[in-house]
């Protein structure tokens, strides 16, 4: 029996920050950060909204953080009682993650008594644009109270601030702010309401950065005094286009009238629908089955339902870090929980990089390519949001020319993986031909963009690609990343099936497609592509070189650079990093190939790779443990990939992961690890896998798991899968 539970006592200032990501409640709309409701900008509090950015200047484009309604402090006998100010007796926060409520609870002696806060809040499931609070207050004394609550504008900012103009008002019992935006003049609306189940006295106040309720009254020793608060946020972004605050005032009169009970059954309930399908049960290890669950409860807090077509930004909805940008993680690392528990959610994802192909061809135009150069940290309408100095160096203070947007061509294949594996899972195909979603024409064209990069010396049989950047960021600008290679000839193969089904739709797209595309002379340039592009082998040893020229550099490991480091925030790559000139990889790569492509090579060889490329692996990235952890497993070592596993999954929980390239604050949550430690759970302990369009499973399961229960959607029905040892049964159960 697993808790669903995660809660710390007491109180360290120390953990503001990690704890805003661990005990972060969402809905794919909004993400509200697990800090508390007296904190403010400077403990990092954050409404991050999905999908919707400003930028400022010639700062970063980032996205934005909402008004925070939920702001409310206190004071008793005419002094301030903030957690930041004066120490509790007592407190715990929790967040009970099988039902999405955070809590909290404090107690303070004051010089009369005790007094006793309790709240508890949830970003609603059931109803993305709300956020509802309940706020308690007890003493055993007649407390002198005076709650202020209302809505802070003073937001957390990277990169800001993003409201060039915030309009604070009160209308009958709402308040309501509305922000507008630097750069499109998007606006932001936030309406508070509030109900107190107590008798009090209530005068409001306004200035330039806030507006609030100051809500007087003297307790009765041992009554519970409760306030609830319903808030809600648009945006001029949002699918329905909201023009004003009419929408957001009529949903929390709305709510309120409903009642707290009424609104939190509702948001339980949609909960549980999500876990009734997607709750992973270990039996024999509770720590990984908490771990995983909890792992999972964040990729569902960020899955954008509420839009057709939008993505997860790296960091999820815990900030603006990373700007708020989508990056590979999302095709490869996070896809895989959501084409299995909740497939709808996968389309929406893919469908963002459909409809982005405009700024991905842009982008490939720019760089002097044909087709289709996703955008490395892809914004709206697919604007690379990566800049060309993309990191600070600690010693001068000056930007470092990096090549993340430029040189990182991987990107465009993750798309079409991603893209290929939901259709190969769900066997729904509408994402290629549907109306307006061009799947089809996003593949040709990231085919198109590998075939112009490809290179070919005069007496040489195949085609190179140079100048890149892998997976493994440290080594910038190499020739023939093996994964990079690897992954164009999917990208070649794939679009060669996508030209193969052409003759399959119905005649008039068929007719459309061929005007615009010499698809017979494609389908040739494609298959000679994928016959010619260079592929490094394994040598004498089972090892395939990373790049051309890596066994020419310094054989290091990462301890060993960690001592040559000048200072802990310096960065490993770049021009001068400790890493560059040595073996040592931020991440896997070359694993990552073999994670992806379990039948290009024998066990012996993917097991001689990770034997070689583990001890030379900073781990740099979170995302490199999960791909150590699933190729173990496709070795059949599940003891071997348990403690990469179990990193991946308990990334936000145990916290403390890399906050820092350089001087660029990096800190946040990490769906990317996340996703990866559902992959390693079903496909590389459970073995789950697809052969002729079934599934099949061959358990690896690690010493204490006893059993693996867990459910996917395939092809339209859903399934229970249960390993026990060897033993494996499929049923279909939906
Ligand atoms: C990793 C990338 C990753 C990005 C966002 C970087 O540190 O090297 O592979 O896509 O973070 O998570």
């Amino acid at each position: 029996m697993i808790s669903w539970k995660i809660e710390e006592v007491g109180f360290d200032s120390r953990n503001i920050a990690s704890n805003g990501n661990k005990f972060l409640t969402g809905n794919g709309y909004m993400g509200v950060r697990g800090t508390l409701e007296e904190f403010t900008k400077e403990n990092l509090v954050a409404v991050n909204l999905a999908g919707i950015y400003d930028r400022v200047g010639q700062g970063w484009r980032e996205p934005l953080n909402a008004p925070n309604g939920l702001f409310t402090t206190l004071r008793i006998d005419e002094e301030e009682f903030s957690i930041l100010k004066i120490q509790p007796y007592f407190h715990r926060c929790s967040l009970d993650y099988r039902k999405a409520l955070f809590s909290r609870n404090t107690v303070w002696k004051t010089k009369r008594g005790q007094v006793e806060i309790e709240s508890e809040r949830f970003v609603s499931l059931d109803e993305p644009h709300l956020i509802v609070m309940k706020y308690s207050i007890t003493a055993n004394f007649h407390a002198d109270i005076e709650l202020i609550t209302g809505i802070d504008g003073d937001v957390w900012d990277i990169h800001g601030p993003h409201y060039d103009y915030l309009s604070l008002s009160i209308k009958n019992n709402d308040l309501i702010a509305v922000g507008t935006t630097h750069e499109n003049k998007d606006k932001v609306y936030v309406v508070e309401t509030c109900k107190c189940d107590f008798v009090n006295e209530t005068n409001y106040s306004v200035d330039d950065k806030r507006v609030l309720r100051h809500v007087s009254f003297i307790t009765d020793p041992g009554t519970k005094y409760t306030l609830t608060k319903w808030i809600s946020v648009f945006t001029s972004r949002d699918d329905t286009g909201c023009r004003d605050e009419s929408e957001a005032v009529r949903l929390v009169e709305d709510c309120s009238m409903k009642g707290y009970d009424h609104c939190r059954n509702a948001h339980i309930k949609k909960w549980e629908e999500k876990w009734s399908v997607s709750e992973v049960i270990i039996e024999g290890d509770d720590a990984a089955m908490e771990a995983l669950n909890y792992s999972l409860y964040h990729l569902h807090s960020i899955a954008p339902r509420h839009a057709r077509s939008m993505s997860i930004a790296a960091r999820g909805l815990s900030g603006q870090t990373y700007k708020g940008a989508v990056f590979w993680d999302t095709e490869m690392f996070m896809l895989d929980f959501f084409i299995f528990t909740e497939p709808e959610v996968a389309k929406t994802l893919l469908r963002y990089r459909i409809d982005t192909l405009g700024g991905a061809m842009a982008k490939a135009k720019h760089y002097g390519y044909d087709g289709a150069f996703y955008a490395w940290e892809s914004q709206e309408g697919g604007y690379d949001a990566c800049s060309d100095y993309n990191v600070t160096d600690v010693f001068t203070g000056r930007p470092m020319r990096t090549y993340f947007k430029d040189k990182q061509v991987h990107i465009s294949s993750a798309i079409v993986y991603g893209i290929m594996k939901y259709i190969d899972i769900t066997g729904d195909e509408s994402l290629l031909w549907e109306n307006g979603a061009q799947g089809w024409k996003t593949i040709i064209e990231c085919a198109r963009f590998y075939y112009s990069l490809l290179l070919k010396k005069l007496d040489s049989d195949y085609y190179e690609i140079h100048d890149v950047v892998g997976p493994d960021e440290y080594h910038e600008r190499v020739n023939n990343n093996g994964y990079t290679n690897r992954m164009a000839k999917y990208t070649f193969d794939t679009a060669i099936r996508v030209i193969d089904l052409i003759d399959r739709i119905q005649d008039d797209l068929a007719q459309k497609i061929r005007s615009e595309y010499p698809v017979e002379q494609l389908r040739e340039k494609f298959s000679d592509a994928s016959a010619h592009i260079f592929i490094p082998r394994p040598g004498k040893d089972g090892v395939i070189q990373q790049f051309d020229g890596y066994y020419d550099l310094e054989d290091a490991t990462p301890s060993i650079l960690k001592g040559r480091l000048l200072h802990e925030k310096e960065y490993w790559g770049g021009a001068y990093g400790v890493a560059s000139n040595t073996r040592v990889i931020k991440q896997a790569d070359v694993v990552t190939w073999l994670a992806m492509f379990p039948k290009d090579f024998p066990v012996e060889t993917m097991l001689a790779n990770w034997n070689y490329y583990e001890p030379r692996t900073e781990h740099g990235s979170s995302l490199s443990a999960c791909m150590y952890a699933l190729l173990a497993c496709r070795c059949g070592y599940p003891d071997l990939a348990y403690p990469f596993f179990l990193k991946s999954a308990t990334v936000d929980l145990i916290g403390g992961g890399k906050q820092w390239a350089g001087l660029v604050y990096i800190g946040g949550t990490h769906p990317a690890a996340q996703g990866g430690a559902y992959m390693t759970a079903v496909r590389g302990f459970g073995g789950l896998d697809f052969e002729d369009g079934k599934i099949k499973i061959k358990p690896r399961l690690p010493k204490s798991w006893r059993s693996l229960r867990f459910k996917i959607w395939h092809r339209g029905r859903l399934y229970l899968i249960e390993e026990t040892g060897e033993s494996a049964k499929i049923t279909p159960v939906g």
